[in-house]
């Protein structure tokens, strides 16, 4: 039995602080209490203190916010972030898909599934649904790695039977070599296992349909893709299906919307679609920096909010810019502003936190900094840079998030912890 304890500033968002505005937890001088890697108690440090006066205690310097949940982010793309010209579908063929074809490469993958996991912990993510490539060894690389860390990694072999030459697998292929993994990998760690076509225009409907009895096949698995992202390629499924409602419609003919489908983008969607997306239970994974970076327009917050149904934040590296969901976030407010929308920033720590770890099917693991999850926490540094200290000076807690969220990223991440571990450490 190993207990230890945390002095800090304390902030958690589980619920969406708009349906419950005492969602946001806020202890100004509290502690948490980790046993095993789990939080046992947390609370104001002169309730808890007395209680746990012989554990030792680590004073924490700055604001303390559960580890972030990067609902949708590809890690083969690492290398190919900031790549010039192109909209989605024209930037996919001259960019990421040659990049992907040396995932072929076991020692490749490897490499830079070692650094992108570094990456997301110096940024604070510690959980993540992560798109690999259609390599079956790229999913194994990325589970090694995320074991070898301990992070959360829902992650599954990407599907494209319509794939480009040396990225192309087949419906029976990908179904065996699904199965495979979901085998060798269940149970292990904190890891999950994600169903993932890549999107309707890279699977045949026999593809999708293995898709759909993969997803009966295994409850415990979630269904990751990506949907209605850009006007061109919305234009494409519409030709390709049509017989479908919509482009939500086409995955749902094959089984593929549900709870515990993720969704990423979401840009340009249907009332019908956002009225299905609701009752079916599916959630989106809002990326924001990515949807800026292709010029895919800006995610409508609230036609989401009059329709209930939920939401979370990736990055969506490599068409996202940033590692970084606290920035992410800050753009997130900018996007919804974008269409006459509010977002404040308790609602925006939300989605980056217990938000995606819904889409995610963890929220009762991490997210909330609640007890009984497991002790991923992040320290934001109020004064990483001058600018953010003067901005952060004596202000009240809403207006040092918002100053973080809008002018941080890495340099604000202080520390990152996993089950009470530190993970990283800022220099
Ligand atoms: N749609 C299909 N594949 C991709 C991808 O790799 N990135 C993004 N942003 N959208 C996609
Ligand atoms: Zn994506």
């Amino acid at each position: 039995m190993t207990l230890k304890a945390f002095r800090g500033e304390l902030l958690s968002v589980p619920q969406d602080p708009r349906d419950n505005p005492e969602a946001v937890r806020h202890d100004l001088d509290g502690l948490l209490v980790v046993e095993n890697g789990l939080v046992v108690a947390r609370g104001a440090y002169a309730d808890l203190a007395p209680r746990f006066a012989d554990v030792p205690v680590d004073v924490l310097p700055g604001l303390v916010i559960p580890g972030m949940v990067d609902a949708h982010v590809h890690y083969p793309q690492t290398d190919r972030i900031a790549s010039h010209g192109e909209q989605l579908l024209d930037w996919l063929d001259r960019h990421i898909f040659p990049a992907e074809k040396a995932f072929a490469e076991r020692a490749h993958a490897d490499a830079v599934a070692a650094f992108f996991l570094d990456e997301l912990l110096r940024n604070g993510t510690t959980s993540a649904l992560v798109f690999p490539t259609v390599h079956e060894g790229s999913v194994d690389a990325l589970f090694e790695a995320a074991l070898t860390r301990d992070m959360r990694i829902v992650s599954g072999k990407v599907l494209m039977d319509l794939g480009p030459e040396g990225l192309c697998d087949t419906p029976a292929g990908g179904r065996a070599e699904s199965e495979a993994l979901i085998r060798r990998w269940r149970g292990r760690g904190r890891l999950g296992y994600a169903v993932t076509p890549r999107f309707a225009l890279s699977c045949s409907d026999a593809q999708l349909a293995e898709a759909g009895a993969l997803l009966a096949a295994h409850p415990d698995v979630l269904l990751h893709t990506h949907l209605s992202e850009n006007r061109h390629e919305i234009a494409a499924v519409a030709a390709r299906f049509p017989e479908a409602a919509d482009y939500l419609d086409v995955y749902d003919r094959f089984g593929l919307v549900g709870p515990r489908s993720v969704f990423a983008h979401g840009v340009h969607l249907s009332e019908r679609a956002c009225g299905h997306l609701h009752d079916s239970g599916a959630g989106i994974a809002v990326c924001p920096s990515s949807n800026l970076f292709l010029g895919s327009g800006h995610f409508d917050f609230g036609q989401a909010a009059r329709h209930g149904f939920r939401l979370g934040l990736g990055t969506d590296i490599g068409a996202g810019t940033s590692f970084s969901l606290l920035y992410t976030a800050g753009l997130a407010y900018q996007a919804a502003l974008a269409r006459e929308d509010r977002m404040d920033p308790f609602h925006a720590l939300h989605l980056a936190t217990a938000g995606s770890a819904s889409l995610l099917g963890i929220a009762d693991r991490v997210g909330a900094l609640a007890e009984g999850q497991e002790a991923d926490f992040v320290v934001l540094d109020p004064a990483a840079t001058p600018l953010i200290a003067r901005r952060t000076c004596g202000v009240p807690l809403a207006d040092r998030l918002f100053a973080m969220q809008i002018l941080g990223d890495d340099r604000t991440v202080a520390r990152t912890y996993l089950r009470g571990q530190l993970a990283h450490q800022r220099h």
